[in-house]
């Protein structure tokens, strides 16, 4: 069987390195926030083109605590694609703003830019724009001189973008993504030392001091352990994206008939995906030769059953993408075999 994704395959191949790196948290007896972390914060935040990176304990963390840290709460607005994974809306409710879930591009199906000036009130006061699969979002800048904060949902984009265009970025490193973690993990990136600052706090309950707390938060800290883990599959990242990079233009080059997400220069390829009016047929094809095929995401924002009080603004293109698309076997240690497994069965589907 040709997977959608197997991380045994990672996991095995750092597992001596992982060995060495936990004996030395063990020795240094820091197991939260010491040494692995700031490591960690260092080498990431450089590598997203940030000067500050706060690690925190998992994806819906970083974007809870990024609208935290830039003041958005009760009575406010903030402005979410319709083509997401759930938590990108479900961490504006958290900081208690109200999403506005607007729809996306039909090619790209990234955030559509007028679609959220059309749903801008004077209660907006951010825009999260998703790099969906792997691919960035270009002209961020046109929403930041309307006035409003843009967090960047950087979950599925590790590598894609560099530096900021929005206000602050949000990665997730649960263990699928580009960067996978060992287990829950995620980093907020800034450039402004005073958002650092109090992201730094927001993380351990608003704590300025041992046993001082300035605002009420609670606790998103990432272990040691974790960071371990993260800094030794960092030095492998910008390899495995030119793999991902590889292998779609492999699936490309088999089939261009088929419609594939709009690409990208920078595109890292979380998932490769197609869209089909015949998905059913699609996968059941791929099935036959034993390739697994996955649905990112079957339901648009506007059609999750716990987000029916949000839906204010009808999204005919999100819907459409949900009950097309299609995403192939993408990961850096797909064997060669396995992508002409998968090309050719691609190369016969007739669109
Ligand atoms: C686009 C997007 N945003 C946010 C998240 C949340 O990340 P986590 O699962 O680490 O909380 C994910 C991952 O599921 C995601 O894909």
């Amino acid at each position: 069987m040709v997977p959608l994704i197997d991380l045994s395959r990672r996991l095995k191949a750092n597992a001596d390195a992982f060995a060495v790196a936990t004996q030395q948290v063990l020795d240094s007896g820091t197991v939260l926030l010491g040494s692995q972390t700031d490591q960690f914060e260092k080498l990431f935040a450089s590598f997203a083109g940030a000067k500050y990176g706060i690690a925190v304990s998992s994806g819906a963390s970083a974007l809870q605590l990024s609208l935290a840290a830039l003041g958005i709460g009760p009575g406010d607005e903030v402005i979410v694609p319709a083509m997401t994974a759930v938590p990108t809306a479900s961490a504006v409710c958290a900081v208690g703003a109200r999403p506005v879930i607007v729809d996306i591009d039909d090619e790209t199906a990234g955030l559509d830019l007028d679609f959220a000036e059309q749903a801008m009130t004077e209660r907006t006061q951010a825009v999260i724009a998703v790099h969906l699969y792997g691919r960035p979002v270009d002209n961020l800048d046109k929403l930041t001189k309307l006035g409003v904060k843009v967090v960047e949902d950087c979950a599925q984009s590790h590598g894609a973008t560099k530096g900021l265009t929005g206000s602050i970025g949000a990665y997730s490193f649960y263990p699928t993504k580009n960067l996978g973690g060992i287990g829950d993990g995620g980093m907020v990136v800034t450039d402004d030392p005073d958002v650092a600052e109090r992201l730094s706090r927001l993380r351990v309950h608003g704590q300025s001091e041992q046993y001082v707390h300035i605002e009420v938060s609670q606790n998103h800290r990432m272990s040691e352990i974790e960071a371990a883990w993260l800094n030794i599959v960092l030095t492998q990242l910008e390899i495995g994206n030119q793999r991902r990079r590889d292998i779609v233009n492999r699936y490309q080059l088999a089939n261009p008939n088929i419609r594939w997400q709009a690409t990208h220069s920078n595109h890292v390829y979380h998932l490769a995906v197609a869209l089909t009016a015949n998905r059913d047929d699609f996968r059941q094809a791929m099935l036959k030769h034993d390739i697994s095929t996955g649905i990112h995401y079957p339901l648009a924002l506007t059609q999750q059953p716990a987000l029916q009080q949000f839906v204010s603004h009808a999204c005919p293109v999100a819907e459409k993408w949900a009950s097309e698309c299609v995403s192939l076997p993408c990961f850096p240690e797909l064997t060669d075999g396995e992508v002409d497994d998968v090309c050719a069965v691609l190369v016969e589907i007739d669109q």
